[in-house]
């Protein structure tokens, strides 16, 4: 923080006009909000954003490392770089994010991407405007190896995307080590913070107009158990819904090895909380579970399912599915089928295994093809299809509440509802960023179409 000064004279001699800067996000919402941040420390040094990579003075891709198609994707982009730097010789290039927290890649963007002028991972995104100093005074690439930290900085700048919808990082890191993930690895361990700095956050974003909250960690369910206070992820969104107003609070993602009878009872008696419960399931099949290091079995993920479905009017369901894990039989997949049918969940996010160095996983053997790997996953995308039409359909006739999130040329809008279903309608008032009634009219693709009743 004691750099932001420095560095801002330095840019105000460097350049004529206001220097721009482009933050490209790569990966989940963890991630967006990482680069909310670092738009907050770089409106500080002075810069303006675009989205234009020819007119940055300076770009930063925070990267994502799940799965490695998301890794080469990323060196794709890097690469492409290598051009507009030569062209541009004062512009900055800085790579930041999970991607960078694996002493491999670090080594490769030192060996193969020279022109790369920073790099610092996920825990310490404030050091930026001091390698930015060290870069402009010392003029040596500043290219941080893997490191970890573990305290949380509060009341750090941050410059929101939206202006309806919002992220809060209410912990960090992940304990899990399912044997397929990187996360632990790269995020490092799990840290909660304070619930009344949680709490003074979203009040504020509230009291600011924003209507629409995620909660993001990467297993929310355990927020709490390192801090001093004796606290739940359950009794902190009780402490949330005491705040005035109009909105919905999401949160991602929930391990079902923690969620809590207790969490459902509260969504039921608050309604300000949305009726989607993500829980990502992986797999449909004991065995695997097990290989896959989840501590649940299908029947304990039954049972919350169940209880969420007895208690919460009109809940909805969405996951996260592997297929393909090393190990798994065709048989073991279609216990996936089985268990898609069963939940009918709003939304599949289907990923195929992907192999991560230094994982559990990645000893295991592997000897099913990528190509009966992408049949497996055709077969899971159909049946999900069918079940999405299916819940699209059910809503003929009714009436929905949801968020005006955009406004089109042609004087139609885009609205969500809180279980993610999107729902378009055309009216002549001023209806973005309002929660409105809407009655159902029919489906078109895998959007709904609706009439505006009131707002
Ligand atoms: N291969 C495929 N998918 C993965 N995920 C995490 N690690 C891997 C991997 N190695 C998926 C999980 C997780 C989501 C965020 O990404 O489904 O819930
Ligand atoms: Fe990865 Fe499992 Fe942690 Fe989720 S809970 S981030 S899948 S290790």
């Amino acid at each position: 923080m004691d750099y932001i000064q420095e560095v801002k004279n330095i840019l105000s001699v460097k350049f004529e006009n206001q220097p721009c800067a482009n933050v490209v996000t790569f990966g989940c919402a963890q991630n967006e909000n990482d680069s909310e941040k670092i738009r907050g420390l770089l409106a500080q040094l002075g810069y303006s954003m675009t989205d234009s990579l020819e007119n940055s003075d300076i770009v930063i891709y925070n990267t994502c490392a799940i799965r490695e198609n998301a890794e080469l994707k990323i060196f794709g982009n890097i690469g492409k770089l290598k051009a507009l730097k030569a062209a541009k010789p004062d512009m900055l290039i800085a790579v930041c994010g999970c991607m960078v927290m694996q002493q491999h890649i670090v080594d490769k963007i030192k060996k193969s991407y020279p022109f790369v002028d920073i790099v610092f991972g996920v825990n310490n995104l404030e050091i930026l405007p001091l390698l930015m100093y060290k870069k402009y005074t010392e003029g040596k690439k500043q290219i941080l190896p893997p490191q970890e930290k573990t305290d949380i900085i509060e009341n750090a700048p941050i410059l929101r995307t939206g202006r309806s919808k919002a992220s809060i990082s209410i912990m960090f890191g992940c304990d899990n080590f399912c044997s397929y993930c990187i996360v632990p690895y790269v995020r490092g361990r799990e840290r909660s913070r304070k619930p009344m700095d949680i709490y003074n956050e979203f009040k504020s974003l509230i009291e600011s107009g924003y209507k629409d909250i995620t909660l993001l960690g990467q297993n929310v369910n355990s927020y709490g158990k390192n801090l001093e206070e004796k606290i739940d992820f359950a009794d902190l969104l009780q402490l949330l819904c005491t705040v005035p107003g109009e909105y919905v609070i999401h949160f991602m993602s929930s391990h079902p090895k923690d969620i809590s009878k207790k969490l459902i009872d509260v969504i039921r008696d608050n309604h300000q909380i949305s009726r989607r419960i993500h829980l990502p399931v992986q797999a449909g099949n004991d065995r695997v579970l097990k290989e896959m290091n989840r501590r649940y079995t299908i029947s304990q993920y039954m049972d919350i399912i169940n209880y969420a479905k007895q208690q919460i009017e009109d809940v909805s369901f969405s996951t996260d599915i592997i297929v393909g894990f090393p190990g798994e039989t065709f048989e073991e997949y279609l216990d996936t089928e089985k268990l898609v049918k069963d939940v009918r969940f709003t939304q599949i996010f289907n990923y195929i295994y992907s192999k991560r160095t230094g994982t559990k996983a990645a000893e295991m053997e592997d000897n099913i093809s990528h190509k009966e790997k992408s049949q497996w996953l055709n077969r899971l995308i159909k049946i999900q299809q069918e079940i999405v039409f299916e819940h699209l359909n059910s809503y003929n006739g009714k009436q929905v509440r949801a968020l005006v999130e955009e406004r089109h040329r042609d004087g139609s809008y885009t609205a969500r509802m809180a279980n993610n279903f999107v729902v378009k309608f055309t009216d002549d008032s001023e209806c973005l960023e309002k929660f409105v009634t809407l009655e159902i009219t029919g489906k078109k693709g895998t959007s709904l179409t609706a009439k505006l009743l009131n707002k």
